[in-house]
């Protein structure tokens, strides 16, 4: 099977067979960096890295050296014609038409999808804003996998800034398709955004518990358990019984702590900025001596600012130098997959599998419905002049719609049927979005309306039966 020609942009754009035949290709190569170099020959990479990077752009080009392609480079925006006013449409059209692959990192969430919408050659995500990193959890599920012989059932613990942390989005999915149990131990404020535990319970299986003041934290020098996904293999008794049943868990500890960065660059309100100050956890020995840590190993997708002290570094538990070195050749397997230079071994499929539910309605109708999210691709000035916002309708109650670009929720008030009574315009309708009329009117007809005015301007008037339930 091969995966040429596809791109990568999100983690679930790759089935776990497929994860496991990357792995498969990149413990192949890794025997051998050096005699690599006519796997890609004659092929050219472009690597455009619109935000600070040392690790994934390095390795990245590296990877494409050691394949024995040639690496095109941008590293700043202000260098391209992006900063002239071009849309990332047109950059990605030109590229694509000089490179075979491109690699893209930009600090709008969902600008990768575009590259990958217009520039016709397989297209990597390397970071998009606070959306995703894929490839970071490429090298995240490699270095599990090595240590811990398998990626099956892991339980895992999510550490510091999960709100703004994308590699963290990208490897809760994964995790949960591997069926891992994962704890989130945000710094206070940094909480697991609310799309991506919806994602997590809504289409993996899971169960997710919360919790208000399991304190095992302060006594180990850990950020407070908020939370736990718990795998549909798990034991769900603990839902019944959280008191006994969470404290049991916590003691027998975790395979792995997997620290992350305040991101500070992505930091909106001074309230964020004294959050940040005001709570501060270290990774030190002391933290590692306690019990319950014994076989647990530390990662960060590095860089590391001062989350994990310079103590913890050689002990055999830190593994974040070694899951940064493997980024180069989980990164060579993966361009020479998508450049269609190797073909794919799939492994079959072993233990359970946590398949994702995707069959949600798309919704692409110009009604004026906008993403929430500022940082949205979709909300940049260059950019709608050609983008149209989608949606993808992921529940009716309340009526909840994901932006198909960063993957942001918005709850629209006010709907209406595109087939309105015996085709009159007088007849036009809308109604409020949680009434009943939700369920009445047929997905295809659905029309959505963010406010009142967009719905008058567009000739409805409010229908009788719109009262709110
Ligand atoms: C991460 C990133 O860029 O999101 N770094 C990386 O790619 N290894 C993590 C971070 O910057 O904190």
């Amino acid at each position: 099977m091969s995966l040429a020609n596809r791109d990568l942009i999100t983690i679930e754009d790759f089935s776990n067979q497929e994860i496991e035949a990357v792995f498969a290709l990149a413990d192949e190569m890794s025997g051998s960096l050096s005699q690599q170099s006519d796997v890609c020959r004659g092929m050219i990479m472009a690597s455009l890295f619109f935000e600070p990077s040392t690790r994934t752009r390095l390795s990245f080009e590296v990877a494409m050296n050691r394949l024995g392609g040639r690496v095109i480079s941008v590293v700043e925006m202000s260098n391209t014609s992006l900063a002239k006013g071009e849309s990332i449409a047109d950059m990605a059209r030109v590229v694509g038409s000089y490179a075979d692959i491109i690699v893209i990192r930009h600090p709008w969430e969902g600008a990768a999808k575009v590259v990958a919408d217009y520039a016709g050659v397989p297209v990597i995500n390397a970071g998009d804003g606070g959306h995703e990193h894929p490839t970071q959890t490429l090298c995240d599920l490699y270095t599990l996998k090595k240590e811990r012989r398998t990626l099956e059932g892991l339980k895992i613990a999510l550490w510091g800034d999960l709100k703004y942390g994308r590699t963290v989005h990208s490897l809760a999915y994964a995790l949960a398709r591997f069926g891992a149990t994962i704890h989130f131990r945000p710094s206070p404020g940094f909480e697991m955004p609310e799309h991506v535990i919806r994602k997590l319970t809504a289409e993996y299986a899971g169960i997710l518990e919360r919790f208000n003041g399991v304190e095992d934290a302060d006594e180990k020098g850990l950020f407070p358990l908020d939370a736990m996904y718990i795998t549909p293999s798990g034991p769900h008794q603990l839902a019944n019984i959280p008191a006994v049943g969470i404290q049991i868990e916590l003691e027998k500890g975790v395979d792995a702590l997997y620290v992350t960065r305040l991101q500070k660059e992505r930091l909106d309100t001074a309230a964020e900025r004294q959050e940040l100050e005001k709570n501060h956890r270290v990774v030190d020995r002391k933290l590692l001596r306690k019990k319950g840590f014994e076989e647990t190993i530390v990662m960060h997708p590095l860089p590391r600012v001062d989350e994990l002290a310079y103590e913890i570094d050689a002990d055999p538990r830190s593994m974040y130098f070694k899951q940064a070195e493997r980024g180069v050749p989980i990164r060579m397997a993966l361009i020479a997959l998508l450049l269609g230079a190797k073909e794919l071994d799939i492994p079959a499929a072993k233990g359970p599998s946590f398949a994702r539910k995707r069959d949600y309605h798309v919704y692409k109708r110009d009604t004026g419905l906008r993403c929430r999210n500022r940082e949205c691709v979709t909300n940049q000035e260059t950019e709608t002049r050609y983008i149209k916002p989608e949606f993808e309708i992921v529940s009716n109650d309340p009526l909840t719609l994901r932006c198909a670009y960063c993957e942001h929720e918005i709850h629209p008030q006010y709907i209406a049927s595109s087939k309105w009574h015996q085709g009159i315009a007088e007849n036009k309708r809308y109604y409020y979005a949680d009434s009943f009329m939700l369920g009445r009117i047929q997905q295809e007809n659905l029309i959505i309306f963010d406010s009142e005015d967009e719905a008058l301007a567009r000739g409805f008037k409010l229908g009788k039966k719109s009262h709110k339930e």
